[in-house]
């Protein structure tokens, strides 16, 4: 937003069919600009904030920022709406851990600046980043990632009606925001880019100067030593106006990422070799080249083990106000005022028909043990794990107590 020809580089983007989205700082966004951006038919403005208060914010983004941002930002979201255009418009909120305890607050800004999405995103190592690791306590543990985002997943599990219209998106791994929208029913969006990598097939990074590189840190040393060390790729320089599209696919730096890409996915890491994930996830091969464990799954793996055997203990019953209708190979699990309904299949028919319909007093640990016996006995902690969650999400729906 900074180069005075940004128009005219949108509007040839735009001819071309491509579709345009900017991120920024809001900073430059005055009501010409705005209108400049409609006028083009930018698909989408997503505007940083890393803080729900000013003095949150601007220890991060620079003094004075967070009111500049809201006025730019408010601006940008009633022009779209004078102007009926398409545009979409998000919150990026990067994470840190001096502003971890705003997740909820971050969400009910959003949601009262009218855009149509937030995004919480994971901290990078770089940039300001990097320079002030020392100064500032940028870094959460993952533990502590794990409690905020609980928290926030509770909030929006309770008032998540309200507010469908808005798209709440996590970028971190699948496991955790599966975890989160399992176990909190947050219903949070995941980009499939957390899950498989499209650096250099699917997609490509140009930096301002017209590098090219399959992604931001595949050239950037501060992620890229080891690797590069042990001649996992090759790094080229390739400018975009000194290379032609099947140049910059031919050549040698494209071609060996692409291979590297490959044998790392090939190469299953320890922590994912029996993880439900791993036949569409594959984590970063550069980020994780080391690894054996993927520590961010570890504490999710942690965090649903306590879960599971905290449930194990609990008895379930059929609360006062469910509705069920069943035939031999369903049951219908309706709401108090019979207008909802889920249907319930396979196990789940055995539990409620067997144990909980029977009022046998039992812990899920034991109906967990039974079904274990009739399905799968070798799978014992995949099936204590299914049926807690199952009891569970029977419990959120308000169909089971636990007594
Ligand atoms: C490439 S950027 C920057 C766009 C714009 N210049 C700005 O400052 O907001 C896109 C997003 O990445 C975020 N970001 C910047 N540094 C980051 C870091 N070290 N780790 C994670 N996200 C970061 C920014 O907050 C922004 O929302
Ligand atoms: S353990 Fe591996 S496969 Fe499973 S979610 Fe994590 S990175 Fe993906
Ligand atoms: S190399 Fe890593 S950071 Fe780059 S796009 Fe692939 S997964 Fe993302």
């Amino acid at each position: 937003m900074c180069r005075p020809d940004i128009f005219s580089i949108i509007d040839f983007a735009k001819r071309q069919g491509l579709e345009v989205t900017i991120n920024t700082n809001a900073i430059n966004l005055t009501e010409h600009v705005v209108e400049k951006l409609i006028g083009l038919n930018v698909d989408q403005v997503c505007v940083s904030l890393d803080g729900a208060t000013p003095e949150v914010n601007d220890a991060v983004r620079g003094h004075g920022t967070f009111n500049k941002i809201l006025t730019n930002l408010n601006k940008l979201v009633r022009l779209i709406k004078e102007k009926k255009s398409p545009m979409t418009t998000g919150l990026a909120f990067t994470m840190l851990r001096m502003n971890m305890h705003q997740l909820t607050d971050m969400f009910k800004l959003a949601v009262e600046i009218g855009v149509d999405a937030i995004d919480f995103m994971e901290l990078y190592v770089s940039g300001n980043a990097y320079d002030n690791l020392d100064k500032y306590e940028f870094q959460y543990t993952r533990e502590e990632a794990i409690y905020s985002l609980e928290m926030f997943a509770q909030y929006l599990r309770k008032n998540r009606g309200k507010f469908r219209r808005i798209t709440v998106q996590l970028d971190s791994h699948v496991s955790l925001a599966k975890y989160l929208n399992r176990r909190y029913g947050a219903g949070i969006f995941f980009h499939g880019r957390n899950m498989d990598c499209r650096a250099g097939d699917e997609m490509w990074y140009m930096q301002a100067d017209g590098i090219l590189s399959p992604c931001g840190i595949c050239n950037n040393p501060l992620y890229n030593m080891k690797v590069l060390r042990n001649g996992c790729y090759i790094l080229e320089r390739i400018k975009i106006t000194e290379a032609s599209l099947q140049n910059v696919e031919d050549s040698n730096y494209f071609r060996s990422f692409l291979e590297f890409k490959k044998k790392s996915k090939e190469k299953l890491r320890k922590s994912c070799t029996n993880c439900e994930h791993n036949n569409y996830c594959a984590p970063c091969p550069i980020l994780h080249y080391d690894d054996e464990v993927i520590e961010e799954c570890e504490a999710v793996r942690n965090r649903i083990k306590e879960f599971v055997s905290e449930m194990l203990t609990r008895k379930p019953q059929i609360a006062g106000d469910a509705r069920w209708r069943a035939s031999d190979e369903q049951i219908e699990v309706w709401d108090k005022s019979w207008t909802t309904w889920r249907k319930v299949e396979g196990m789940g028919v055995d539990i409620i028909k067997n144990i909980l319909l029977q009022n046998e007093n039992k812990t899920i640990k034991e109906i967990a043990n039974m079904i274990c016996m009739n399905y799968s006995p070798a799978k014992k902690d995949a099936v204590e794990e299914d049926v807690a969650y199952f009891m569970w999400d029977l419990y959120l729906a308000g169909y089971v107590k636990f007594v």
